[in-house]
């Protein structure tokens, strides 16, 4: 950001129970700008601490998201705070009504919307219509990861700590695209289960993991739409990933069924009169197609990378 010209931040304090993991971030930051970075074991040394701060980016386990952001709101700081926002509907609310009461801001981070790539999906739906109408859409992920494998515990692997797996870890990023591109729901029914049980090694003690290992779900949008969203981790032999964007002119297929064409330009185009195109080729449509005042509102400084754009 700072190379492409945004200067209107600066970088004053991390914060990290585990303190050496702060004064490591600091010190990074430090060294690639010269700003002078305190490092903090907690929000509330922080907050005491009478250091000015405007705004905080709350990278914390999921089960913190709302304590540490609620603790921010209350010191008079705005937050924004990395998904899924709360680790409840409750947790949630809990901010929500937080910074309604302070009259802050908590802002979610949510970074695919914003990219370029998945910016341009949204035109060739929505806007150029070189799609045709939005019809369907299927995202399926079947694939087998080992139950012996048993890997070091981390807080993801405990449901009180990290909440569902995969299916609102990164789901929270899919969520958020298809109601970007499609718009919002009307109904939503999925089967969620866990096959197997996967140990993990915590000390000396196996934990095992608690989340879900398959989801199939059909997704009611009130435009019409009908999504199919699936994935697994337990049906073993060839795995396969497979997203496809239909409309009534033509589809997109990509392999990303979590965040699709966020982090480049991936995936094609093809069309009912076989025409296709790359992705990267509708970016360069969709860039000719707006105007300068857009192209520099939705990517300033010419940034496309969307997590530069979201902060
Ligand atoms: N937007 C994205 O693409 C993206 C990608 C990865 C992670 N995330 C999100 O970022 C967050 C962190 O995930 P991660 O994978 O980096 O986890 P992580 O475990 O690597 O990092 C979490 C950090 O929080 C620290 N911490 C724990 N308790 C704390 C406390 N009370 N006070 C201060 N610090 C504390 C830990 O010491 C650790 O350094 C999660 O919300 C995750 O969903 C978002």
């Amino acid at each position: 950001m700072l190379s492409a010209g945004e200067t209107r931040f600066r970088i004053v304090a991390a914060v990290d129970y585990a303190l050496p993991r702060a004064e490591a971030f600091a010190s990074s930051i430090a060294k690639e700008t010269g700003w002078d970075v305190k490092s903090y074991r907690s929000v509330t040394d922080l907050l005491n601490s009478g250091q000015k701060i405007h705004g905080a980016d709350i990278c914390s386990p999921h089960e913190l998201h709302h304590v540490l952001g609620c603790e921010f709101l209350d010191g008079g700081v705005h937050i924004l705070c990395e998904k899924p926002i709360g680790i409840t509907v409750k947790a949630t609310r809990k901010i929500i009504s937080t910074a309604r009461k302070t009259g802050l801001i908590a802002a979610n981070a949510e970074q695919c919307r914003r990219s370029i790539a998945q910016r341009t999906i949204h035109w060739a739906f929505n806007r150029s219509h070189i799609l045709g109408e939005p019809r369907l859409w299927l995202a399926a992920r079947y694939g087998w990861q080992d139950r012996n494998a048993t890997p070091e515990w981390h807080w993801r692997v405990e449901r009180k700590l990290g909440a569902c797996g995969m299916a609102m870890d990164s789901g929270a990023h899919w969520v958020d695209t298809m109601r970007y591109w499609f718009g919002d729901f009307d109904s939503v029914y999925a089967r969620v289960e866990q096959f197997e049980k996967r140990p993990h090694r915590k000390g000396k003690r196996l934990v095992l993991d608690s989340h879900e290992d398959f989801w199939t779900s059909v997704f009611n949008f009130k435009s019409g739409v009908i999504g199919t969203w699936s994935w697994t981790i337990s049906a073993s032999g060839r795995s396969f990933t497979q997203l496809s964007l239909t409309g009534t002119r033509g589809s997109v297929t990509s392999d990303d069924i979590f965040h699709p064409a966020a982090s480049g330009p991936r995936g094609e185009a093809s069309l009912v009169d076989s025409t296709s195109y790359s992705i990267g080729k509708l970016q360069e449509m969709f860039l000719d197609d707006i105007s300068d005042r857009e192209r520099n509102r939705l990517f300033p400084h010419g940034l496309t990378d969307g997590m530069a754009i979201e902060l």
